[in-house]
């Protein structure tokens, strides 16, 4: 099968920094389709071996099991085309098909690494100049709007010059290894499906923390801020990854007919619980292993009276028989106690206990989904403790460690995406309206606290964010997953 691939935002960050090193590790596995080109998109006036050499450059970031030899750079660069173009002018997209014709493919992707305000004039330039032919596909990266009614022009430009089935919105979440075990787990197996609802499950916990801070992104940071940064997209994407019913096959719209179920049945917010579970926070100054940091303030390109959230904890409660009454607590934020993904399912306690336990329900388990991946499933088990007392139980762990099963070598979350793109697989993508189900829930949030006069509440950088968070779950009389350790 071949391809062309054309890069707009060419020489920006996200091409560099993923899209590259993705499509670089496609080639080495054998993965990429050999017959393709990839044309990177820019203003700038460069030759192709300009470009090439470009690139070559950027490789030396790369984590060094995942950088080119210089052999290995040549073969991928024989790949790589350079096309300049003003991403406002009609004679250019005209060059464009000019270009593309020279290497006549049997799928076209237009890939949007631009800044969203972009997204509608590229479409609209795309069409004009007849480049969104049938076997056209548009990848589009987040952002996608700011709210439901900038999302919703988006799409609405979008599907009037591609269909639903040719636009690849991307959340590299839905890409990650882990996410996709996720559904292996619930979908592949009879044993979890009996006790995945309401009447065995206490809570459940989608915990994203970051260690980092928001480094060079400031500027653009501080007008997103951390709910329309992970919570829209991600954290919701993981909930109904975690909550929706098993779809009737495999096929795309089976799974994202389910996650649109699911969105729809969030419940909405009201007054009181806009005040008591949404909580938002923003770093300041603290340690990191042992290194002082500045905080959000401080940070180049944030305003220095911002009062952009770069925590949430939110308590999202899902109206269906299945769920009705189990809180699903969401928690992200940027520079926490460190990198560390997870998602912890806490089952009830046993209805009437015969045995000594430590301490209330025994059952959880724990989805790893970064930095490792894995399972951890804990259970009260008769250890060897106390010889004389066989009434008192342990708590055990049944561990499964992805890394220590299959190999740490596994396919990069933009390596499946693009590949999946090129072959036209769309069941990592996400439809246009679950992403406008997902902005109808979290609009309200933004709203409520674009008024509120109580700033976001701060947290020592290097901590699981502010106390307000615990609070939050307290009250349920439930803890967060680190807090039971
Ligand atoms: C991106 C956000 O979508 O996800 C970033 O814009 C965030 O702010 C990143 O750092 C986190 O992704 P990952 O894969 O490192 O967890």
């Amino acid at each position: 099968m071949s391809f062309n691939l054309v890069l707009f935002g060419g020489t920006g960050d996200l091409s560099w920094r993923k899209l590259m090193p993705a499509l670089f590790q496609a080639f080495r596995h054998g993965t990429l389709p050999p017959d393709g080109r990839i044309l990177g998109v820019a203003r700038d006036a460069m030759t192709d071996a300009q470009y090439r050499e470009l690139i070559r450059t950027r490789f030396d970031q790369v984590e060094l099991a995942k950088r080119p030899s210089a052999e290995e750079f040549d073969r991928f660069a024989a790949l790589l085309h350079y096309q300049r173009m003003d991403l406002s002018k009609p004679e250019d997209y005209a060059a464009l098909k000019a270009r593309l014709s020279e290497h006549p493919a049997d799928t076209t992707v237009m890939y949007l690494a631009t800044s969203p305000n972009l997204f509608t004039t590229v479409c609209e330039q795309l069409g004009a100049a007849g480049l969104n032919t049938a076997s056209t596909r548009v990848v589009l990266e987040k952002p996608l709007g700011q709210d439901l009614t900038s999302n919703r022009q988006i799409n609405q430009t979008v599907l009037h010059y591609f269909s639903e089935k040719q636009i690849f919105r991307i959340d590299h979440y839905l890409g990650k290894p882990s996410v996709q075990n996720l559904l292996a787990l619930r979908f592949g197996n009879a044993l979890f499906e009996p006790v995945w609802r309401r009447e065995h499950i206490a809570n459940i916990q989608i915990t994203m923390a970051e260690g980092l801070g928001v480094e060079k992104r400031g500027g653009y940071y501080d007008g997103i801020g951390a709910l329309r940064d992970m919570v829209q997209n991600h954290a919701l994407q993981l909930l109904c990854a975690i909550a929706m019913e098993p779809p009737i096959n495999s096929h795309a719209d089976a799974i994202r007919d389910e996650k649109l179920k699911v969105l729809r049945s969030l419940v909405r917010w009201t007054p009181t619980t806009l005040d008591q579970h949404a909580v938002r926070g923003q770093y300041a100054a603290g340690n990191m292993a042992g290194q002082a940091v500045p905080g959000y303030l401080q940070e180049t390109g944030v305003n220095p009276q911002s009062q952009t959230e770069t925590f949430v904890a939110l308590r999202a409660e899902i109206a269906n028989w299945r769920w009705a009454g189990v809180p699903f607590y969401i928690r992200t934020g940027k520079r926490l106690a460190g990198r560390e993904a997870h998602i912890v399912v806490n089952f009830r306690a046993t209805p009437h206990p015969i045995f000594k336990t430590p301490n209330g329900a025994a059952n959880k388990l724990v989805i790893h989904l970064q930095p490792k991946d894995g399972l951890e499933l804990h259970l009260l088990a008769q250890g060897q403790a106390n010889r004389r007392d066989t009434g008192s139980l342990s708590y055990a762990q049944l561990d499964l460690d992805f890394d220590k099963r299959f190999g740490t070598e596994r396919v990069g979350a933009y390596e499946r995406l693009l590949l999946d793109v090129i072959d036209g697989r769309l069941n990592l993508f996400v439809r246009s309206d679950e992403q406008e189900a997902a902005w109808r829930w979290v609009e309200p949030v933004l709203e409520h606290w674009r008024n509120d006069t109580i700033p976001p509440r701060s947290y020592a950088a290097g901590t699981w964010g502010p106390s307000a968070a615990s609070a939050m779950i307290a009250r349920d009389g439930y803890s967060w997953e680190e807090e039971t350790r």
